[in-house]
């Protein structure tokens, strides 16, 4: 083995408004094996992370439930760290960025910016609540898209036609905390001078420092110029108050990433580590940040510029990963794959989750499909089918034939040496984040053992005169085998791999001691390691899942993990005559379909009875098109035809719901027919 590495690795930090859910473990399984991995391998490896504690969302959140802030990020927290604890995140440290440590730093790292000239202060106009008093981020005003007329669309983007603008653009905007009219405010605000650090960041990016479709991408970002980062927001406001800014906060995003660094100091503090040899900009300590390809403008920008300009080290590399979808589309509420970590662990073991996510996860950016019954299969084939197997073939044998005592010498010594001469691959796979390579190589030789066993065949040896020696060997052989299988997969199964061990009464296993046979060593009686996954645990956690749903819009339609707001205000009121004016419709939705190029719209054929209607509805976030197809709804059958990007849409069908994956269309009643006008 070469020198220990000193490396510290971290996953991206959840926000405290909301529950872990099977799209974050992504990341965290990701980040996880590859640090157990590193430990294994003897290196000197720290897994931190923390949540990500501060903002709006999360002060408006904690309003609605009558708490204080510190309360909803204390709640949060302990939960975030049970299920983390449950799916095996083995963190060295959890932390919170509403912490002394992440104080201390954000403040160093804004001072040492603002001495070297990075930040400035201009006055900038913003939407401002007058009821609420305070500004409102973008997410937070909605209104009519002024492109393309769509009502009740967020002040950032339009989710019927696809347009990006700004707050201001919006027609009739309202403030999605109280209702009121937002009005333009001027207020003070602190930017951070990204284009100061446009050479070193150019050099950086492409410095084999990012995966080669970052890299790409961030050359976008270059070409479009980068523009200076407003880091200030105006209370009130959940985060730190700016030094010497009174009635001014850091802007959330500013001190998330240094939570890194806070909650790696405090494991420094706790453990007797060295912080600055980890952070020092000299430091030969390698930073590894997992993360998400949404957040890839901070991490590789902002973070590295921010660090940069205090004097601080920069990663080693940011590894970014692609999305999570379930049986092929966007996580669904009402379909109930938007799956809770605690509502899965309800319902099946996390060390499925954890080799199924390690079989689909390779180096790069491509999103990740978790197809329900392909999940069911592969744990049931690879896992209980070929490697528990080779195990409970043998074990019974050794148990209560000899004492159980694994005989000396190894059977078929050349075997054992092609079981271990895999290992060099397997760890160049880990080292590359090739998951799913790894794995395909680790049930290949998986085969050959069960193959070794089925050539043998210990059950007749078992019958037969004479034959207990070989017997022995034969079952002994099988288990030198599987600890070897399951020391390659102990990254990736944890609970696994600890209970295998506690079987063959040994240490955790270590990459460097796999090599060496158990010889005549003495093991426990076995007891089966795992079952199978049956499909209706599938179908009740996707029932439960639509449970939580109701349940979650029951107590509270609060801010989600998208940081949606609340209900929406009842808009004022309006005359019979205009009311009247408003021709609504039953429709059956005769063809559903996406549309090419939009990511937030479906091309709806609505039959009105006799005539039908093309609509462009933007359900996509909620619906697939295969579930809508035949369904009754309503329509605004006489709104003027309007042209969009994509065609014309001839009215609108009516749903309910602030937007995302939260979006209900309306049904009549049995009985209703196509063409019946709603009154
Ligand atoms: O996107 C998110 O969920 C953020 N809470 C991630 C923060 S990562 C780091 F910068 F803290
Ligand atoms: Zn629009």
């Amino acid at each position: 083995m070469s020198q220990p590495r000193k490396i510290l690795v971290t996953s991206a930090l959840p926000y405290a408004n909301g529950p872990i859910h099977i799209g974050h473990l992504v990341e965290y399984i990701q980040t996880d094996i590859w640090s157990r991995f590193q430990k294994m391998r003897g290196h000197e490896c720290w897994y931190v992370c923390a949540d990500d504690a501060h903002g709006t969302p999360i002060m408006l959140r904690a309003r609605q439930e009558g708490i204080e802030p510190e309360q909803l990020i204390a709640r949060v927290a302990e939960e975030h760290k049970a299920d983390f604890a449950a799916f095996r995140i083995g963190f060295d440290n959890y932390h919170s960025t509403h912490s002394e440590e992440n104080r201390f730093f954000a403040t160093c790292i804004y001072e040492r910016n603002r001495e070297a000239g990075h930040i400035v202060k201009r006055e900038i106009s913003q939407a401002y609540d007058p009821v609420e008093q305070m500004f409102l981020p973008d997410r937070f005003i909605k209104g009519q898209c002024p492109k393309c007329g769509a009502a009740d669309q967020y002040g950032d983007n339009c989710e019927a036609c696809g347009a990006s603008y700004s707050p201001a653009e919006l027609k009739n905007p309202v403030s999605a905390v109280s209702g009121a009219t937002p009005i333009e405010r001027q207020s003070e605000h602190h930017f951070f001078k990204l284009a100061d650090f446009q050479a070193m960041l150019k050099d950086w990016t492409h410095g084999g420092h990012l995966q080669k479709e970052m890299a790409n991408k961030l050359d976008e970002w270059f070409d479009a110029g980068l523009q200076e980062w407003d880091i200030s927001r105006d209370a009130p406001y959940f985060g730190f108050e700016i030094p010497d800014h009174p009635g001014k906060y850091f802007y959330v995003w500013l001190d998330a990433p240094i939570g890194y660094m806070a909650s790696f100091k405090q494991l420094c503090d706790r453990a007797g580590l060295d912080f600055d040899a980890f952070w020092n900009a000299d430091s030969s300590a390698e930073l590894y940040n997992f993360i998400g390809k949404d957040i890839v403008y901070f991490h590789c920008l902002f973070w590295p510029a921010m660090l940069h300009g205090a004097g601080f080290r920069k990663p080693t590399a940011v590894f970014a990963h692609g999305f999570l979808t379930v049986d092929g589309a966007k996580m669904s509420k009402s379909r109930g794959t938007f799956i809770k970590a605690r509502t899965y662990l309800d319902h099946l073991n996390p060390e499925y989750l954890r080799y199924y996510f390690a079989a689909k996860l390779g180096s790069g950016v491509d999103d990740i499909d978790l197809n329900l019954e392909d999940f069911a299969q592969r744990v049931n084939s690879d896992l209980v089918g070929k490697l528990v197997n080779i195990a409970s073939r043998c074990a019974g044998f050794i148990n209560k034939r000899f004492a159980n005592r694994l005989s000396a010498e190894l059977a078929e010594p050349e075997l054992f040496t092609q079981f271990v001469a895999a290992a060099d691959s397997i760890a160049s796979h880990y080292e590359g984040r090739e998951f799913s390579r790894a794995l395909r190589e680790i049930m290949a030789l998986a085969d050959r053992a069960n193959q070794y066993i089925d050539e043998r065949q210990p059950w007749v040896l078992a019958k037969q005169e004479g034959r207990e020696a070989e017997l022995h060997a034969v079952c002994s052989m099988g288990l030198e085998l599987f600890r070897l299988l399951m020391g390659y997969l102990r990254p990736v199964l944890p609970g696994t791999a600890e209970a295998a061990e506690a079987f063959l009464q040994i240490e955790p296993l270590r990459w460097a001691d796999l090599a060496q046979p158990l010889g005549g060593h003495k093991i426990s009686p076995f007891k089966p390691l795992m079952t199978r996954v049956e499909m209706p645990q599938i179908t009740a956690m996707l029932e439960a899942s639509k449970e939580d749903l109701k349940a979650a819009q029951a107590q509270l339609q609060g801010a989600s993990d998208d940081n949606q707001l609340a209900a929406d205000p009842i808009a004022e009121t309006i005359d019979y005559a205009d009311f009247a004016k408003v021709d609504l419709r039953v429709a059956r939705i005769a063809k559903a379909e996406a549309v090419e190029g939009a990511d937030k719209l479906l091309r709806l054929t609505l039959d009105l009875g006799g005539e039908t209607r093309n609509v462009f509805a933007g359900i996509k976030s909620a619906y697939a098109p295969e579930d809508l197809e035949g369904r009754l709804t309503v329509m605004v059958a006489n709104l003027a035809p309007r042209k969009m990007r994509f065609g014309l849409s001839e009215g609108m069908v009516l749903a309910a719901g602030p937007g995302g994956k939260e979006l209900f269309i309306l049904s009549p009643d049995s009985g209703a027919e196509p063409g019946m006008k709603v009154k």
